[in-house]
């Protein structure tokens, strides 16, 4: 495996394996990694020539009072990993390798943010297309993969590819998750003991709201008022929000629900002492028609 510091170094050797006729699968991540990255890596390696995995902890994505410091990093434990996963290329630039040029542009995302994460952490999206934009161009890849953990991350990459008519397929990767519905994050290292214990019932209540619209229930202010009673009795955790929505598009979906055929997404974001965790469930939703 080789590492890469350096945007010009990157673009060099991925032109040349590129002129070979491989074909480059890549993996963006902001490191410390886990088995969620890890299935990531894995999809990349056996559907590609060439993997590449980036590792970047991307300032511009981190609102003013969020975690850019003090998020998680152990670069020797990652390279380790990356090694096994039969990684070829890692890629790990300085802040100031990728934004040491004064910004002209940045991309904005207009749609698919007003809701879930985006409306509680302005300009996030931005950011995150904005690195995932210049990612794309320095490591110029086949397929990129990303994991449906972040399901509005993956509508807002889905949007950027076909605004910018990028030649990149998206690889979209179910939630990997722990023995007991939590999942995998690396923000799970700021749960204490005993909020560990109780992180799992928010895969529970994802569940629980899934099949209450299963069972036939037509409002979907009740369902999000269940798993929010849910969630505060059983672990006491502050709900930032529980919302419901068709996905990818993520409009808003009215009470009593439309009948047909579309996919749903149950997404929520939950506050522990130290940890802000997000999962969602996306399904199938098929009634009435
Ligand atoms: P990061 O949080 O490190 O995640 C990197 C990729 O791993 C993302 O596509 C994310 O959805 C996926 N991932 C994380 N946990 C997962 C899990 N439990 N199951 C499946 N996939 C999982 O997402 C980012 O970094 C950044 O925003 C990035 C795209 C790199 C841009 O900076």
């Amino acid at each position: 495996m080789k590492i890469i510091e350096k945007i010009i170094d990157m673009q060099d050797v991925m032109k040349i394996e590129k002129e070979t006729g491989k074909k480059i699968g890549f993996v963006p991540t902001m490191g410390f990694l886990h088995e969620g990255h890890q299935t990531l890596l894995k999809e990349a390696r056996d559907n590609n020539d060439i993997v590449v995995l980036s590792i970047f902890v991307n300032p511009l994505q981190f609102g003013p009072n969020e975690d850019f410091d003090a998020y998680p990093r152990d670069i020797l434990r990652d390279e380790q990993i990356a090694k096994n996963m039969g990684v070829d290329y890692l890629f790990y630039p300085s802040v100031d390798e990728m934004y040491k040029d004064e910004k002209t542009t940045i991309i904005k995302v207009e749609k698919r943010v007003d809701v879930l994460c985006g409306k509680h952490r302005p300009g996030h999206f931005d950011g995150v297309a904005t690195v995932v934009m210049k990612l794309f161009q320095i490591v110029t890849p086949h397929k990129a993969y990303f994991g449906m953990k972040d399901a509005q991350q993956v509508a807002v990459i889905d949007g950027l590819i076909n605004d910018y008519h990028l030649p990149i397929e998206l690889v979209r990767v179910e939630t990997v998750r722990e023995e007991d519905g939590l999942a995998k994050s690396s923000r799970n290292v700021y749960l204490n003991e005993s909020e560990r214990e109780k992180a799992p019932k928010l895969f529970q209540a994802l569940c629980l709201g899934r099949d209450k619209l299963a069972d036939g229930e037509k409002a979907i202010h009740e369902v999000k008022k269940g798993m929010e009673e849910f969630i505060a009795l059983q672990t006491g955790a502050k709900v930032e929000y529980v919302e419901i929505y068709a996905y990818p598009t993520l409009e808003e979906l009215t009470s009593p629900i439309r009948e047909g055929k579309f996919n749903i997404i149950i997404a929520l974001a939950v506050k522990f002492s130290k940890a802000r965790l997000i999962d969602n469930i996306v399904f199938s939703y098929n009634k009435g028609e």
